[in-house]
């Protein structure tokens, strides 16, 4: 069987990521920094290697040591209001990061990624649901790292045979079915975490910030996916790169859109009980509607979302009531 190198797999995507392989027969090299990503959240069938990805020599020895058949990325710092005020540490951390990890790919002749990227390269699009031949116009710091990051893998493989998969997440949401492992961040700034501290008693209320978007109840439209549905891309991409294929970018989202009172609103069934909420001023850069269309991983990777809004706030539920302080609890 293969063995994939998840860099990042401490994170919330990189260890659904790294249990999802695991439990695929993959074998599981897990690189994390620790910086927000959690040694709780740890596959224990992972062989763990905590570092830097900006150390050239730490990674040279890991790829040294392992020999992997491919690496899966999602080391990043990913909070798009940060990244606005911190945009060095941004571009070093991201950027530079991934500059690193090429380079140590190529000096071990490692010649497989698959990339985790953003909605955010895409920016407030006029044309929806935004397709992957939509010009990317990223309005915030976070999203134009990603960009580079693509771009960068770009070029790498023109001049080197590296072959990757860069894969455009929209609102990642939800958690592992058995609530062993799931979303926690520090600060939490993602809408259903937020909503479910509310009848969990960590918050009074949810904020809604701003309901004066052109859309038709005023607040922002999302398109969720559920992080299962996203990992399950992810081994696709990788067995898509495996069977030789070339290197390309998709979307992923549900091609479905709800908005942020709507998401309240699944929240109050799945959790029954009433959630008050309190408008508050627009969140500066926030765009009014993101959708995916995903048809281009439907058609190429024969990817297919399962999971419904209500499962991914079941799940995230199930997390939560047992993480009261996210993977400090345990
Ligand atoms: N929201 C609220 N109240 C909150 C938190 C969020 O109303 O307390 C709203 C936001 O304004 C937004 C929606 O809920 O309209 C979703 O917000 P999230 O912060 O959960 O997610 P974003 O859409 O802002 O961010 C996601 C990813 C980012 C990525 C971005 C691309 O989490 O990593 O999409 O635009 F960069």
């Amino acid at each position: 069987m293969k063995k994939i190198m998840v860099v990042g797999g401490a994170g919330y995507i990189g260890s659904h990521c790294s249990r999802i392989l695991a439990d695929r027969g993959y074998e599981v090299v897990v690189v994390d920094n620790l910086s927000t990503g959690h040694r709780k959240a740890l596959d224990p069938r992972a062989t763990f290697y905590e570092g830097d990805i900006r150390d050239f020599a730490f990674l040279d020895r890991v790829f040294k040591k392992e020999k992997v058949d491919a690496v899966v990325h999602f080391a990043a710092k990913s909070l798009v209001g940060v990244s606005m005020k911190e945009p060095i540490d941004y571009f070093d951390n991201n950027v530079n990061g991934t500059l690193v990890l090429l380079k140590a790919m190529v000096a071990n002749e490692v010649k497989k990624i698959v990339f985790s990227s953003s909605a955010a390269v895409y920016g407030e699009q006029k044309v929806l649901p935004i397709t992957e031949e939509a010009i990317p116009n990223p309005e915030c710091t976070y999203g134009e790292t990603k960009l580079q990051m693509e771009k960068m893998m770009k070029w790498a493989d023109i001049a080197y045979g590296v072959r990757y998969v860069s894969l455009r997440y929209f609102n990642v949401a939800g958690a592992l079915d058995n609530g062993e492992i799931g979303e926690d961040h520090n600060p939490e700034t993602h809408l259903i975490p937020l909503i479910l501290q509310v009848p969990l008693k960590k918050r009074p209320q949810i904020s809604i910030f701003g309901d004066d978007y052109p859309t038709p109840d005023g607040t922002c439209i999302r398109d969720y996916i559920h992080v299962v549905d996203l990992i399950d891309a992810h081994i696709k991409a990788l067995e898509y790169l495996f069977a030789g294929n070339k290197s390309d970018i998709f979307n992923l989202g549900s091609e479905n859109g709800f908005s942020v009172k709507e998401m309240i609103q699944s929240a109050e069934k799945v959790v029954g009980q009433a959630i008050p909420q309190e408008v508050v001023s627009r969140r500066p850069g926030d765009p009014a509607i993101l959708i995916a269309s995903s048809k281009k991983a439907q058609e190429i990777l024969h990817w297919k979302p399962r999971y419904t809004l209500d499962q991914m706030i079941e799940t995230a539920y199930k997390f939560h009531k047992s993480h009261l302080n996210g993977y400090e609890d345990k």
